[in-house]
């Protein structure tokens, strides 16, 4: 099997046979996937851009039954695709070719929460907002949010060490998982799943596993320390005359609101436009070339909605809609055609310069291009929408938006992660040491590479 398309080589993985259909009907009887038309949604992406033919999904409920499944495929030299919600932008989420598919969907289990200390410990399918919804009733939120949350798992959170709306003010996976269940890729379960607050007793194994993409290991279960559900929230919506508006906006508001300020997220009218015109959402504030969206968190709501107040001119409580304007740019940009999506960390004054050169760049050739993110961490989503994919389009694009992103020194994967589509760009943000020490990690922990083949890493030869 070759893929014209993504120019890759199947490797020499075994078949999935009968007989190995036959064992894991054995160990998960029922759950044992492989009527073609039920795998069809599993083997295609969010954006629907990449899509495997995998030919088997297995859907175990335990960290046993990942344990022994993983065994079987070690041993019979079979591939593996880990899977959590499939919301994945970077194509890792979905075979390349005919991976087995390793579900976590019926790993839905809560284990414990703790209500003085807020630390959670989940199995790793548990649906965010679900999980979201579940500790807000004990009085705590979940330490990330995402526009994925009704659908991506807690584990495909981190193993793709996911940032999303809240990471300004709760910081990264890095920070709030406290401890993870993994199951290596020759089937040796490996118990990390410590609920304490601090633990220096030799390396972090765990944070090997936050954003490894399921390269190195399947998690099973998370413990994550959640905050308190901040008493009053509030939202404002301002219109910015000039990308250095939106930079000396984003100096004064961290200035006077301080500890409250969550999210700092911005967008240009394009996105707008497209909000508007694919979702029919409107905007309370029209007729800028950007707008910030402005969130505060905090224990007093007087106190809190004084500063905002003072802060801005738009200042409004109800703010779902809001939130939408921004969340759903993503789902937007899919209605206007096929999407390159680029998720790039930028020194925060350079942010909208890349937009500007793509699309002075691209000309007629794009449909739109379109520059929002998350500026309070200096995240910038670069998206170019074009009626359908083409070669030609992606050769201008690529690597131009990544020569021009290590010029600065940022990172061609701010939280999307490298997936299929950007692993041959790492070096555009390591250098070669590091990523033959990656290497060799993954040779260590997987040296027969069966765990999610084609991604995260090039190929070291
Ligand atoms: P999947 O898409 O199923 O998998 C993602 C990767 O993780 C794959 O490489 C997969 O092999 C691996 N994986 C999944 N589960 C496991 C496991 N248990 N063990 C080991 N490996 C595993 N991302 C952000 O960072 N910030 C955002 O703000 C954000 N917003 C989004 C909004 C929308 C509308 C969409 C569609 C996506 C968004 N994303 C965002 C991207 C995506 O939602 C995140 O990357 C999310 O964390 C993926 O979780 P998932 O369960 O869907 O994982
Ligand atoms: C976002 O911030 O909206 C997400 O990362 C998804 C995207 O980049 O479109
Ligand atoms: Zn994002």
């Amino acid at each position: 099997l070759t893929s014209e398309r993504y120019r890759v080589q199947r490797l020499p993985f075994s078949c999935v046979s009968d007989s190995d259909v036959a064992f894991f009907e054995h160990i998960m009887p029922g759950r044992v996937i492989t009527n073609p038309e039920e795998l069809k949604p599993f083997n295609v992406d969010w954006l629907k851009s990449v899509q495997g033919c995998s030919k088997l999904m297995l859907k175990p409920q335990t960290t046993a039954e990942v344990s022994q499944a993983l065994r079987y495929c070690y041993e019979r030299n079979l591939a593996v695709n880990p899977q959590g919600g499939n919301t994945g932008l970077v194509g890792g989420s979905v075979p390349v070719f005919d991976e087995i598919i390793l579900s976590t969907v019926l790993m839905n289990r809560i284990i414990s929460f703790d209500k003085v200390s807020g630390i959670l410990v989940c199995q790793a399918g548990c649906i965010l907002e679900k999980l979201n919804e579940y500790v807000e009733e004990q009085g705590f939120i979940m330490p990330l949010d995402l526009g994925a949350k009704g659908s991506c798992h807690i584990g495909g959170n981190v193993a793709t060490n996911a940032g999303g709306l809240r990471l300004l003010r709760y910081g990264s996976l890095r920070g709030t998982v406290l401890g993870l269940e993994v199951v290596l890729a020759d089937g040796s379960p490996l118990d990390c799943l410590a609920s304490l607050r601090k633990d220096n007793t030799g390396y972090d194994l765990k944070q090997l596993f936050i954003g490894s993409e399921g390269t190195l290991g399947v998690i099973t279960a998370v413990s994550i320390l959640c905050p308190q559900k901040p008493k009053a929230v509030n939202l404002a919506f301002l219109g910015c005359q000039s990308f250095t508006k939106v930079l000396e906006t984003f100096t004064t508001c961290r200035a006077m609101l301080g500890e409250i300020l969550s999210a700092y997220e911005f967008m240009d009218e394009k996105c707008m436009e497209l909000v508007e015109r694919h979702l029919k959402l409107s905007s309370p504030v029209t007729g800028s070339p950007f707008y910030v969206l402005i969130e505060t968190s905090g224990s007093n709501s007087t106190h809190d909605e004084e500063k905002l107040n003072n802060f801005v001119e738009l200042a409004m409580t109800s703010g779902l809609m809001l939130w939408s304007l921004r969340e759903r740019i993503t789902e937007a940009l899919t209605h206007d055609g096929y999407v390159y999506k680029y998720d790039i960390s930028l020194p925060v004054g350079k942010l909208y310069d890349l937009v500007t050169d793509t699309r002075v760049r691209l000309g007629q050739s794009a449909k739109n291009v379109v520059g929002y993110g998350h500026l309070g961490d200096g995240n910038l989503h670069l998206n170019i929408t074009a009626e359908s994919y083409s070669h030609s389009l992606l050769d201008a694009i690529e690597p131009f938006v990544y020569e021009w992103t290590a010029r600065y020194n940022g990172s061609i994967s701010a939280e999307h992660g490298l997936g299929f589509k950007k692993k041959q760009f790492i070096q555009y943000s390591k250098p070669n040491e590091a990523v033959f020490l990656m290497q060799r990690f993954k040779a260590m922990l997987d040296p027969k590479g069966i765990l999610n083949p084609y991604k995260t890493l090039p190929s070291s030869s």
